[in-house]
């Protein structure tokens, strides 16, 4: 039975039940975040409320819960789920009002729900992956101008992920103005000559943790790396393909509208980067390094 948790309670999660009122079910008014738990550790904990700040600022929201509030959250969420890898869903919205209008109302009181998720076992080995076959298409970017506040709004991204799914693709690269910026749920990376590239930040995309953090693992181990923007023919050009996020990690492409990237298979810079981020997931569970390790 997964405990969820809700206003302040810890409940089964069948029982977790919001008013129809609430502006999140009647607007999509509000935000979330994905974290993912290792070995009972939640990974990049401070970078995940950072950027919850961050998304809760640009909806003219604010919460008087401090760091160690998340992380207790968290932890008893945590410690009520029996998940050896998990992640965490944290939703803030504006809340019920008695009335449905479209301005913010002054006094509603936000609703904020979490929940636990299982994740697949980690696997040390890349051979041992179950993901050496994953391709996209490319589409045009049909979501807002606002995509990097990690808003629960999600409908064009679930239209773009299916559009994916019905040319038998698993998922879609977004093209705004000619540029690729990600995909429906992860970031955008490419290599080329061994230089890993990543477009910059901008409205354009989310900030991910996991982006932030492969590149703080590239500068460790001296692989250079650019974030500029990637023109959408640029893809077709690269020797390696990445998708990543906070649940899928480093997903490496092999076609890009049935394009073979490199020799069709997960790249050498991938294997380097994957084994790097395995080799730290397992410092976490021997209880080495904490989820918040600076490398
Ligand atoms: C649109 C989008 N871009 C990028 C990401 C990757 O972010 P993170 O690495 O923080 O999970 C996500 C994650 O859900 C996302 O939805």
């Amino acid at each position: 039975m997964s405990i969820a948790y809700l206003n302040g309670h810890y409940i089964e999660l069948e029982q977790a039940k919001v008013p129809v009122l609430d502006r999140g079910f009647l607007f999509g008014d509000g935000v979330y975040e994905v974290i993912p738990v290792y070995a009972g550790n939640p990974f990049r904990l401070s970078s995940h409320i950072n950027r919850l700040r961050k998304s809760l600022a640009a909806i003219y929201m604010s919460l008087p819960q401090s760091d160690e509030d998340w992380l207790n959250l968290c932890n008893t969420l945590i410690e009520h789920n029996h998940y050896e890898n998990a992640s965490v869903y944290l939703q803030v919205t504006r809340g019920a009002y008695v009335e449905r209008h479209h301005d913010f109302p002054e006094l509603s009181e936000p609703t904020i729900f979490a929940m636990m998720s299982p994740l697949p076992p980690v696997q040390k080995s890349w051979q041992a992956t179950d993901i050496k076959d994953f391709s996209v298409i490319t589409a045009e970017d049909i979501r807002w101008q606002r995509c990097d506040i990690k808003a629960i709004t999600l409908l064009a991204n679930c239209m773009l992920r299916q559009q994916a799914l019905e040319s038998g693709a698993d998922d879609t690269i977004l093209v705004r103005n000619g540029e690729a910026s990600e995909a429906t749920s992860s970031n955008l990376f490419i290599v080329r000559d061994g230089v890993i590239i990543t477009p910059p930040l901008s409205e354009h995309l989310l900030a991910g943790v996991t982006r932030e953090f492969i590149l703080s693992l590239a500068q460790q181990h001296g692989i250079p790396y650019e974030e500029r923007p990637i023109p959408e023919h640029e893809l077709l050009l690269a020797d390696e393909v990445w998708l990543t996020s906070s649940t899928k990690e480093i997903r490496p492409v092999v076609r890009v509208n049935d394009v073979t990237i490199g020799n069709g298979e997960p790249g050498p810079v991938w294997r380097r980067m994957y084994e790097y981020y395995q080799v730290l997931k397992e410092r976490l569970y021997l209880g080495e390094i904490s989820g918040e390790a600076q490398l």
